[in-house]
């Protein structure tokens, strides 16, 4: 962070910062009063009231606004802190100084300190001068009074000041001011003297939560756009390190909280009002409280079948399809790219469930998710040809281990095998589109395996995320039989992914690895992987439908637990209790002997769709579940066998199905 803030820090203005100051028609500021209360404020003139006489001055021909705090506290030695924005283009520029002399048209400053600033969140928006000024109005209050609160509530933009407060000393000493934007809705409304407000990813300065660490006295200004009305609020900011909401709030990383204890609306003090452009692509993959809560409700039904309406479907190649899908209740969990969303309907009278990894990033409006059509697929028959646009079907929320953290900083290695192309699209789109909000980008290799060119799905959409990626995402097609396309063009490798291709296309480093395909493909590629020095822990594999890979780790010192030779199974909703033995095979082969029909996906513990509560008693999984599931209370019945007790007394189990 300090070898960072010394290269794009200054202590004068370059000629392009003069020139853009030079043009605006309005600047916001921050700065401490006497009695140490923070304020945010707007100043406006005709474009070239501010000037600057030299790369270290800079003259402001302007008063403050009728009823502005800042008017009082001009004088000389007062540290102020700047932000220059033109919204309509998203032009902006900060820096702070010490105000020398004021004269009748203003004042001059010395510059302290400037440096760029990050266009996130900034919502377009285009100035008008006004026909006609209107009446204005100065109004005082201490708590949100019914207009403020509407305006909050409303409000998509806001500016912050701070200040380092009187413990901090030196260059970084001052007051500063930045900007925050978001969707209608971002900035909570408590109480009528409290707001909460999501932090989102931002120039990484951390210029206003660093000053909040010192000193929590905070300023905040809210614009009415449409009328050129000003609210300028004092108070004190308080970092919410553990604000249990957030972890639902789209974008966040954390949330701060305000408390007013002044506030002064403005009415009708602008010279201009704006009409509204375009939202920030940062601010659409931002939330709201309001989703915010819907998804924290919806995360307590993540275990229970929810309707979704098939709202478009689109043919990927010759034989795969994919479906774009809507919960009917609006809210669309979460979810992390590479996870696998689990269907059920009814065919012919049987119910039938199937699990598909989302081909989608989480940031993308409708879950989809790509089904192959298999000649005698039940359910993918069933997708093809009979569900149609505008039907219902049920869905679990995603889930699924199988993930990618874009923001790790070891390059990663795609393969996909077929139509496990799908949760490494999830996560190649995760990772490419992400890097608008976190300004990373992690190298991606990306090689994907199809037989001919009529079978690869997704073809042209990996290849312009590559494009997108400048440089840092690499996409290579393997074709086995290659037919008519062009080597270099459409393809790069004919035949079989083996691990010179992998050493001719990749620098030695230390990578991680992500496999999807069918359980052949998987265990040759993670065997390549292993050859090529790769360790397990780095190899990760989606194992789903088509049985996991035997992987070669280091033997546990755990004592094993064995099967029970026998024991009382109760399945405690059905009120069915018998007696298990060996020969009867997994709890979920147990139950249906007995007439029940538990969920089901995969049968070898990767979908975590026959996963049940457990009551009472321990079970044994001969191979470990890949799918998430909680060990002590919950059971994945497709796997789980009675275990062997310590004592030698009846071995019971009771589950919750
Ligand atoms: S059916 Fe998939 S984990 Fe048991």
């Amino acid at each position: 962070m300090e070898t960072f803030g010394r290269r794009v820090i200054r202590d004068h203005f370059p000629q392009q910062h003069r020139e853009f100051y030079h043009q605006l028609p309005f600047l916001f500021t921050g700065h401490s009063d006497s009695s140490g209360q923070v304020w945010a404020s707007i100043l406006c003139g005709e474009p070239g009231f501010i000037s600057t006489p030299d790369e270290y001055h800079i003259q402001i021909n302007t008063k403050p606004l009728p009823g502005d705090p800042l008017a009082e506290s001009l004088s000389t030695g007062l540290k102020v802190g700047f932000l220059g924005i033109e919204l309509a283009t998203r032009r902006r520029n900060r820096f702070s100084a010490t105000l020398n002399q004021k004269s009748k048209a203003g004042f001059e400053l010395t510059i302290d300190q400037t440096f760029g600033n990050c266009p996130q969140y900034i919502q377009s928006r285009s100035i008008k001068v006004r026909a006609v000024q209107p009446t204005i109005a100065i109004e005082r209050f201490t708590y949100f009074d019914e207009a403020t609160m509407a305006l909050i509530a409303q409000a998509d933009t806001f500016f912050v000041a701070s200040h380092s407060g009187e413990a901090v000393a030196g260059q970084a000493s001052g007051a500063d001011v930045s900007h925050r934007g978001g969707k209608p809705g971002f900035v909570r409304i408590d109480d009528k003297k409290t707001l909460t407000i999501p932090d989102y990813l931002g120039n990484n300065h951390f210029n206003t939560l660093g000053n909040f660490q010192v000193n929590s006295a905070a300023g905040l200004l809210f614009i009415d756009f449409e009328r050129g009305d000003v609210i300028s609020l004092t108070g004190h900011a308080e970092i919410l390190w553990q604000e249990s909401d957030i972890e639902h709030f789209q974008g966040a990383e954390r949330a701060w909280q305000f408390k007013v204890t002044r506030l002064v609306r403005m009415k009708g003090v602008l010279p201009f009002v704006f009409d509204f452009d375009n939202y920030a692509s940062t601010t659409e993959i931002t939330g709201t409280w309001l989703a915010a809560e819907a998804q924290k409700q919806s995360h307590k039904n993540l275990h229970t079948w929810q309707d979704y309406r098939l709202v478009k479907v689109e043919q990927e190649s010759r034989n795969v399809k994919a479906f774009y899908l809507s919960p009917v209740s609006g809210v669309k969990p979460t979810f992390e790219a590479g996870q696998f969303l689990t269907l059920k309907t009814d065919v012919d009278g049987q119910p039938q469930i199937r699990t598909y990894t989302l081909a989608c990033s989480p940031h993308d409006e409708h879950y989809r998710i790509a089904i192959k059509r298999e000649t005698n697929g039940v359910f993918s028959n069933y997708m093809h040809y009979e569900l149609a646009v505008g039907d219902i079907i049920e869905c679990k929320a995603p889930r699924g281990g199988f993930v990618i953290d874009p923001l790790e900083q070891r390059p990663a290695i795609l393969l996909a095998g077929g139509i496990g192309i799908t949760p490494i699209l999830s996560m190649a789109r995760h990772c490419i589109l992400d890097t608008t909000r976190t300004r990373h980008l992690r190298e991606l290799y990306v090689f994907c395996s199809a037989r001919t060119p009529q079978e690869r799905s997704f073809y042209d959409e990996l290849n312009q995320l590559a494009d997108r990626s400048k440089g840092l995402m690499k996409v290579y097609w393997v074709l086995s039989d290659p037919q008519d396309a062009q080597p270099g063009l459409d393809y790069q490798v004919q035949g079989r992914l083996n691990a010179e291709v992998l050493k001719a296309a990749l620098r030695l480093d230390n990578y991680q690895v992500f496999i999807c395909g069918p359980q052949t493909y998987m265990q040759s590629m993670y065997d390549m992987c292993l050859a090529l020095g790769i360790n397990d822990n780095n190899i990760f594999a989606e194992a789903f439908g088509s049985g996991a890979i035997a992987r070669q780790t280091e033997q546990s010192n755990q004592p094993a637990v064995i099967d029970a030779e026998q024991a009382l199974v109760t399945f405690e909703k059905s009120q069915v209790e018998q007696e298990w033995t060996p020969d009867q095979g997994s709890l979920l082969e147990f139950a249906e002997q007995h007439g029940l029909a538990p969920d089901f996906g995969c049968r070898n513990g990767s979908c975590g769709s026959c996963v049940v509560k457990k009551k009472a008693g321990s079970v044994n999984y001969s191979q470990q579940p890949q799918c998430d599931f909680d060990n002590e209370n919950e059971v994945v019945l497709c796997c789980a066998r009675p275990a062997a007790s310590n004592d030698s007394g009846l071995v019971e189990v009771t589950i919750d199905c």
